[in-house]
This record gives C-alpha cells, sequence and structure tokens, in this order.
C-alpha cells in the first residue's frame, strides 16, 4: 500500500538534496533502503504526533525538514553492531513480551561500586535468571543533593563516580552478550539547576529561558497552582522557586533545584531527541521516561496526563522506531487507574507511545490485599483497568526506589463498600505500623496535612513483616513474612507484562535505617529501602537453611516456572475471575496452548476454592507449575497461607 507521504519521504531522499545526500552518502544500499522502509512506515506516527504539538509554529515546514534530516544523521552514526541487533530485534519486535524476560533495577553504585563493579557481578544476575538490568540514574548530577540522580547536569557524561561513557560501552556490550537488555532513566520533565540550559537561562539569555517555564511575577504561577497538587509537600512545597539570578518565578514541580522544562518550544524536543540517539549508540535499550505524566502543562488542571504528552511520546517513539528498532521505551507514569492505559495508547494512539508502563495499580492493590487480607478491592480494581494494546506489555512489580502512593479509586472502593479515603488512611496506618496487629514497618513519606495523603517508605520485607519478626525472634512470624513476599513476587511474575526485582529483594533485604548518616539523604527516607548491597548477605544464599536460601531459591524457581509458561507472555489476555472466596486472587491467561488459572491466597489461613473454576476453563486434569506437581481436580482445592498456585492442563 502506498501512502501519500510516501512521495514526500521519497523527494526528501533525492540524493541530489545536499543534506540528505551528506547524511546518508557513507552508507551502503542496502542500509539505505532499511532506513528508507522504516521512515515510510513510521512517517505518519512520527508527523501526526509532532504536528499535534508543533503543528501551529510558524516554519513548521522547515521542523519538519529539520526532524528528517536529523533521523538521517542518527542512523548513519548507529554503530554497525548495534544496527545488527537492530536487525535481530526487528525479527522479534515482540521480544520483552516473552515471559523468558525478567527484569532486575539497581543503583549502579549500590549495586556495584561502579560500572565495573555491575560488569563483575553479572553472574549473580544470570543466577537468578534476570535479562533485563535497570541501573538507575547515573548520568552526570549536580554535586549537592541530586534526588538520587534525578537532576541530570549532563545527559552526555556519566557520573564520574561510577565511571565514564567507555565503561558504559564496555557494560552494554558485555551485556549482550550475556542477552541482558539495559535499561536507563530518561529524566525529560526536568534538569539540574546546574545544568548548561538551565545555566544560560538564570543568566538571562532569551533562547535559554524558553527552555523553561519562567514568569516575571506571581499571576501566572498563582494562577497554576489553584489546581495543583505538591509532589513533595514536605520537602519542596508549592511547584514554583524563586530564582533571585534570573529575576523570575521558575516550575519546580519537584525540588527546588529541579527545573521544570518547556515541551512546548521545540528545541527541548530536539535536544531530547539527540540525547536519545547519542544514549542509544551507547547500547541502551529501554528508555525509562521518567516523570513523564507531568511534561506538559496546562492552565485549570492538575498539569498531569494531559494529550500532548501522549502526542509528544509518539513522535519520539516513532523517531527511534525509524532509526534504532531495538529500541523501546517505558512510562513511568505512577498516575491513577484511569489515566494509566493512555500511556501505552488509547485509540488512535493504540501501541505507537510507550511499550511498556509501569503496573501502578496492581502494585498498590498487592499491598492493600495484603493488609486487609481481603481480594475484593483488587479483583474489581483489576477488572474495570482499561484494557493495554495486544504489543505492549506492564511492567510489574512489587517495589522500586520511590515511596508507595494509594492510587486507590474511589469508584473502585465504592463498588466493594469501601470508602476510598478510609482505606487509604487505613493502608498508611498499617503499613506505617500504627494499625493495631500490623506487622509492617514502613516510614511515612510526604505527608500532606491538606489532603490527609500519606505514602509510604520500606523495604518489601520489612513492609511484608520481617523486621518485626526477626526482631521478636518469631519463626512463625518469619516464615509468613517470607511468604507474603514471595506471594507478591509470584503475582508480580505471573500477572502478565516484564517482571521487575527490585535489589535485595531477592534476599530479603531489610530496611536500611543508617540513611541519615548520608550527606543528603537525611531529609528524604525514600533512602530507607535503597540499601547497599551486602554481598555478604548474598553469599548465604548458598548456604543451606539460611533465610537468604529460602527466599532466593524461592524466588529462582518461580522465574524458571515463569520461563517455562508461555501463557504468561504478555501479550496474553488476563482475565480476572470472580469466584466464592474473599481471600483468595484469581485470574485465567487463555492461550493456544491451553488456559493457565492462577490463584493467590492473601490470608494466613487455608483457603478453598471451587474446582469448578479450573472446569469451566477447560482444565480437567490440573498441574500446578511453580511446585512442578501434578494436583487432584475435587470439588473444592486448598491453597496452604499465602499460597500461590499457576495451573495448566497437565500433559
Ligand atoms: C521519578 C523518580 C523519582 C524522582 C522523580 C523526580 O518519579 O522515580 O525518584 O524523585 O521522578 O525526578
Amino acid at each position: 500500500m502506498s501512502y501519500p507521504l510516501d512521495r514526500e519521504v521519497d523527494h526528501l531522499l533525492n540524493p541530489h538534496r545536499s543534506d540528505w545526500g551528506k547524511a546518508l552518502a557513507g552508507l551502503q544500499a542496502c542500509e539505505q533502503d532499511w532506513f528508507t522502509a522504516r521512515l515510510k512506515r513510521f512517517a505518519g506516527d512520527l508527523f501526526d504526533g509532532f504536528s499535534a504539538v508543533y503543528g501551529e509554529r510558524a516554519g513548521f515546514q522547515a521542523l519538519r525538514h529539520r526532524l528528517l534530516v536529523l533521523l538521517a544523521g542518527a542512523f548513519a552514526d548507529r554503530p554497525k553492531v548495534l544496527r545488527k541487533h537492530d536487525l535481530e530485534r526487528s525479527m522479534r519486535p515482540d521480544w520483552f513480551q516473552d515471559p523468558h524476560i525478567v527484569g532486575y533495577v539497581a543503583y549502579a553504585d549500590r549495586f556495584g561500586g561502579d560500572l565495573k563493579g555491575v560488569r563483575d557481578h553479572l553472574d549473580y544476575l544470570s543466577e537468578m535468571g534476570v535479562n533485563y538490568l535497570h541501573l538507575m540514574p547515573l548520568l552526570k548530577t549536580r554535586e549537592d543533593e541530586n534526588d538520587g540522580g534525578y537532576a541530570v547536569t549532563d545527559y552526555r557524561e556519566i557520573d564520574p563516580a561510577v565511571g565514564d561513557l567507555r565503561a558504559l560501552e564496555g557494560l552494554s556490550a558485555s551485556l549482550r552478550q550475556r542477552g541482558i537488555s539495559l535499561c536507563l532513566d530518561l529524566v525529560i520533565n526536568h534538569v539540574a539547576r546546574e545544568h548548561p540550559w538551565a545555566v544560560a537561562a538564570r543568566a538571562r539569555d532569551p533562547r535559554y529561558q524558553a527552555y523553561f517555564h519562567m514568569f516575571e511575577d506571581r499571576v501566572l504561577p498563582d494562577a497554576y497552582e489553584r489546581s495543583l497538587p505538591e509532589v513533595f509537600p514536605e520537602a519542596a512545597p508549592g511547584n514554583f522557586t524563586w530564582d533571585r539570578m534570573s529575576g523570575r518565578w521558575v516550575w519546580t514541580t519537584f525540588n527546588s533545584y529541579q527545573w521544570d522544562l518547556n515541551w512546548t518550544n521545540p528545541e527541548v524536543f530536539f535536544e531530547f531527541l539527540e540525547i536519545i540517539f547519542f544514549l542509544a549508540a551507547k547500547g541502551v535499550d529501554i528508555f525509562r521516561l521518567d516523570a513523564i505524566a507531568f511534561i506538559w502543562k496546562r492552565l485549570g488542571t492538575d498539569c498531569q496526563n494531559q494529550p500532548e504528552v501522549h502526542a509528544i511520546t509518539q513522535a519520539l517513539r516513532a523517531a527511534v522506531r525509524i532509526v534504532a528498532p531495538a529500541v523501546v521505551f517505558k512510562a513511568e507514569a505512577i498516575v491513577g487507574p484511569q489515566q494509566l492505559a493512555a500511556y501505552l495508547g488509547v485509540g488512535d494512539r493504540a501501541g505507537k507511545v510507550s511499550d511498556l508502563a509501569y503496573h501502578n495499580s496492581l502494585m498498590v492493590q498487592i499491598w492493600s490485599s495484603l493488609a486487609s487480607r481481603d481480594t475484593r478491592l483488587m479483583t474489581q480494581a483489576l477488572r474495570v483497568l482499561p484494557k493495554k494494546p495486544p504489543s505492549t506489555s506492564w511492567t510489574t512489580y512489587l517495589r522500586c526506589h520511590d515511596d508507595i502512593g494509594w492510587a486507590i479509586d474511589d469508584q473502585d472502593a465504592a463498588a466493594v463498600g469501601l470508602s476510598g479515603e478510609a482505606h487509604r488512611r487505613f493502608l498508611s496506618d498499617y503499613y506505617a505500623g500504627f494499625f493495631p496487629g500490623s506487622h509492617a514497618r514502613g516510614l511515612v513519606f510526604q505527608e500532606n496535612p491538606k489532603t490527609g495523603d500519606r505514602r509510604i517508605s520500606g523495604a518489601a520485607a520489612s513492609l511484608a513483616g520481617l523486621e518485626l519478626a526477626l526482631e521478636r525472634d518469631d519463626a512463625v512470624g518469619v516464615g509468613l513474612s517470607i511468604e507474603r513476599l514471595l506471594l507478591g513476587y509470584a503475582l508480580v511474575l505471573g500477572f502478565g507484562g516484564v517482571p521487575l526485582i527490585y535489589m535485595g529483594d531477592e534476599l530479603a533485604m531489610l530496611n536500611d535505617y543508617d540513611f541519615v548518616k548520608e550527606e543528603g539523604h537525611q531529609a528524604d527516607n525514600r533512602w530507607v529501602h535503597r540499601p547497599r548491597m551486602d554481598w555478604a548477605k548474598a553469599a548465604r544464599r548458598l548456604k543451606k537453611g539460611t533465610l537468604e536460601q529460602r527466599v532466593f531459591t524461592a524466588l529462582k524457581r518461580l522465574i524458571q516456572a515463569r520461563k517455562s509458561t508461555p501463557q504468561l507472555c504478555a501479550a496474553t489476555p488476563v482475565w480476572v475471575e470472580g469466584q466464592d472466596n474473599p481471600h483468595l486472587f484469581a485470574y485465567t491467561r487463555p492461550h493456544p496452548t491451553g488456559p493457565l488459572v492462577a490463584v493467590y491466597n492473601f490470608s494466613e489461613e487455608p483457603q478453598g476454592f471451587s474446582g469448578d473454576l479450573l472446569l469451566r476453563r477447560g482444565i480437567t486434569n490440573p498441574f500446578e507449575r511453580i511446585e512442578s506437581r501434578a494436583i487432584a481436580l475435587e470439588d473444592r482445592l486448598w491453597l496452604p497461607p499465602y499460597a500461590r498456585m499457576w495451573l495448566t492442563h497437565a500433559g
């Protein structure tokens, strides 16, 4: 089929046009053909997104042309070895949906000391079965407080404390050899106040002032504030900061030293496209689009999830498909359940924006059901969650380096007879350890008295009760906490999508209260769950009878079971099942090789469910895949406390 755009692209590719000619001249004819074919395939998505945002600008035709020249140049510069990688990935564009994919998330310095140290520990990851590694911010950051690296001063330099660009290239080559994909953060909502763009803006350079949202007086900031929430109400109240040097109010959604970028300015778009290609050429496979929900501002709204966010992502995504098809995007949009699906694409943008997005709702519901021992809210919330396009995946997780915000939808809560507000309050109380009988040891993060919002910091094992049980020398409690942790991970590994193991959870590492001793960390208690890897503890995974061995081995077993279960492919739908027991959570994954029914017990009592659930789905001869054993189909099947079962038809 020929699209009208084809002709335009052919015209632009005419070798007599000098700028194109120059960019593509050094390539072989077949390489030029790859580029042209991809350009023709994705130019529609590219221009659709790009013109939705910048189409009204004067000189738009010149911008379009500039964009195409940039793509040709980036393609010509793409290292040969990565072009081969692109070709291989093009044969399997659904690679990230495969049940073989298992992710691990760590800070380079906390995991390995530096990039070389990370390289030295790759056997540990391979032993677990990990083939996707998210190394948290490692680009050059401000020296002072830097929000864990999310205040970048140079997107083309590595933080000298962890290495340099050569070390990154070396690491990414080793990872590729092992079949491990590398994920890095792309902080696109803001830069550090010390980034050269901000430095120039502070020095009143109008070109760079236009990179930011700067205001001479409080009129507009006050107008925006009326509908803006606060992300860090304790540490950084308000969304604007007075900058004395420039004599302007600057938009700073997060900390005062993180300056929000102005994406209405196409120069910002071009800057980031070039940064993406620069880092992709160093071997990055997945870009985590940090705080993407915030990049577009609109008066009278909460300035999150605006339609332009998705148009911009679509344009960036199409550009990357043309130049570097091995690369995918992951949206870090920690937003309400109803806003989430748009990050994977709804309507015309389905499958054209990010390939991956954090399943924040699943994470919240796991902790909610563990606290209440009741799965009705979870069943409701996950049933009504808008569906994702089949070509995309969730990234599923139990914990990450951030706090947990209780993204419980009021309507979902009401549908199961709960008050959303009261339930959120309960969850904060429970995980802060205030609620009578709570086993959790979390810390309240950024309490907001205006909204009653209290988010929670804490390591998974501490939130699951292990810290308290160990302190009390309570062997039963230790056992139950480990089962809670494994239950959470079983759901993360079995729900659908790329599961992410957060560093230390594989060893049930606890809260690290020493964070208060570290310069710049005292005021941010998220550091309580960002420990340094304890390699002595890791070594105990090999010693029989240790807690570490118990957790690590059980997790490894789950990973192996996942890898041999085709139903867990992310493209397979998830049908959340209603069933007769409010302590159990169940879903079916229909698949050409036969269905899988997964059942999870969220209580510390044995729980039963009707065998009818399996029969209805056509499983008459059940086989449990985690423990790898046949199960007798009875009227009522039983799960021990916190047990999980992945059931398929035997044979
Ligand atoms: C993301 C990061 C978080 C950071 C914020 C601002 O949400 O995960 O750690 O504080 O962005 O960059």
